[in-house]
């Protein structure tokens, strides 16, 4: 791998860096001051798009992102000093989202002879919480707890590029589950946010839900077990006829069960870490289900009983964005790692610290 780990401020950032997210149903670009100061920001969530098929259909929101983003990046650098850097998502994601984003951001960097990055969408989440406006940054190595529709994965963050896997999930990942559930309780997509306002009315313990992994070795992740054992019980009522109290009651135990298993999760890596290195430091969340204050509740415990401090971006920065796809490049530069040449393609599966044209 091409980097250099002589210093945190080894490379110099030329200028402006513009980002730009379109690896799932989010369209994002942003452009950032070499400091990491936010100089314009925009984002399209396509939910409209995908709401009535319940899900992100690929196809859809690559049309949705190419239609949306020219006029998103020129919005975004409208009145703005010139880029001297651009950097897309390259990966994993949805491959036609991913064309069109790094497409049009090598075509951009190409036309104005500057520099692309081609990011991981994976790393982006990692490095977010080291965004400055957050401010007091969290120092490398830290733990890195990345929730969301698509990912799920513990690891260590000792920098950009340098990334050790700890654990990831054997089938669903968390949000994915969040959804399924959501619908078999007849709530609507995205379910997150659904099960997490109707389990406030429920009552957690009645149904006695499995708590996947508690107790295991390791660090991965499985929520299908749990997944299902909500399908045994809602196949038990009527087709479209679960009392409100009955999927509270569903939704709250099995909110409390995916809290329970991602806190026992990151309670085994940061005792992991604590042997390795002799001392506690930071456990970052991101990803769209560290949004949810159950979620977030139970990993504080965790981190409180571990002597770790706990950085969770807000949601806005917790969900896909291309404040966090420009900021990634600011660290990668900053390190010394060099920009990406244009024959690099995207991939929609690229495993968190291996390099873009590196084997998985
Ligand atoms: O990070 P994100 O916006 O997109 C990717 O998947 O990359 O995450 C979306 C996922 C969805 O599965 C959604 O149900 C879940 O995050 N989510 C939540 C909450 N808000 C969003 N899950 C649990 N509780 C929430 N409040
Ligand atoms: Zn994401």
């Amino acid at each position: 791998m091409a980097m250099e780990l002589s210093g945190h401020l080894a490379g110099l950032v030329p200028g402006p860096v513009l980002g730009i997210e379109t690896s799932c149903d989010e369209t994002a670009a942003a452009l950032l001051a070499p400091d990491g100061t936010v100089l314009a920001e925009a984002l399209f969530s396509q939910h409209e798009d995908h709401v009535r098929y319940a899900g992100v259909v690929p196809e859809i929101a690559a049309r949705a992102h190419l239609a949306r983003l020219p006029a998103m990046v020129e919005a975004v650098l409208d009145g703005q000093p010139a880029p001297a850097v651009v950097a897309a998502t390259a990966g994993p994601g949805l491959i036609g989202g991913l064309v069109v984003g790094a497409g049009y951001a090598k075509g951009f960097a190409l036309a104005r002879g500057i520099p692309f990055l081609a990011i991981n969408h994976l790393e982006a989440h990692a490095l977010s919480a080291r965004l400055p406006m957050l401010g007091a940054p969290p120092a490398f190595p830290y733990l890195t707890l990345l929730v969301s529709g698509g990912h799920c994965l513990l690891a260590e963050t000792a920098g950009p590029g340098a990334h050790t896997l700890l654990g990831t999930t054997l089938d669903d990942a968390p949000g994915e589950a969040f959804d399924k559930v959501a619908k078999m309780l007849g709530l609507g997509w995205p379910g997150g946010p659904a099960i997490e306002a109707l389990a406030v009315e429920g009552d957690a313990k009645r149904f006695g839900l499995p708590r996947p992994m508690v107790g295991r070795p390791g660090c991965d992740f499985s929520f299908s077990g749990l997944k299902t054992a909500v399908a045994v019980i809602a196949a038990t009522y009527p087709l479209g006829a679960l009392p409100r109290q009955d999927a509270a009651d569903l939704a709250a135990g099995f909110q409390a069960s995916v809290a329970a298993s991602l806190a026992d999760r990151a309670g085994r890596a940061m005792a992991a870490f604590v042997a390795r290195h002799g001392y506690a430091a930071t456990l970052v969340v991101s990803g769209g289900v560290a949004a949810n204050g159950a979620i977030r509740a139970r990993l504080a415990e965790a981190c409180a009983r571990a002597g770790f401090a706990l950085a969770a971006p807000p949601i806005r920065l917790c969900t896909d964005n291309a404040v966090m796809v420009a900021w990634a490049a600011i660290e990668r530069l900053r390190t010394g790692l060099a920009p990406d040449g244009m024959d690099v393609a995207p991939r929609p599966r690229w495993p968190l610290g291996a390099g873009v044209g590196e084997a998985a």
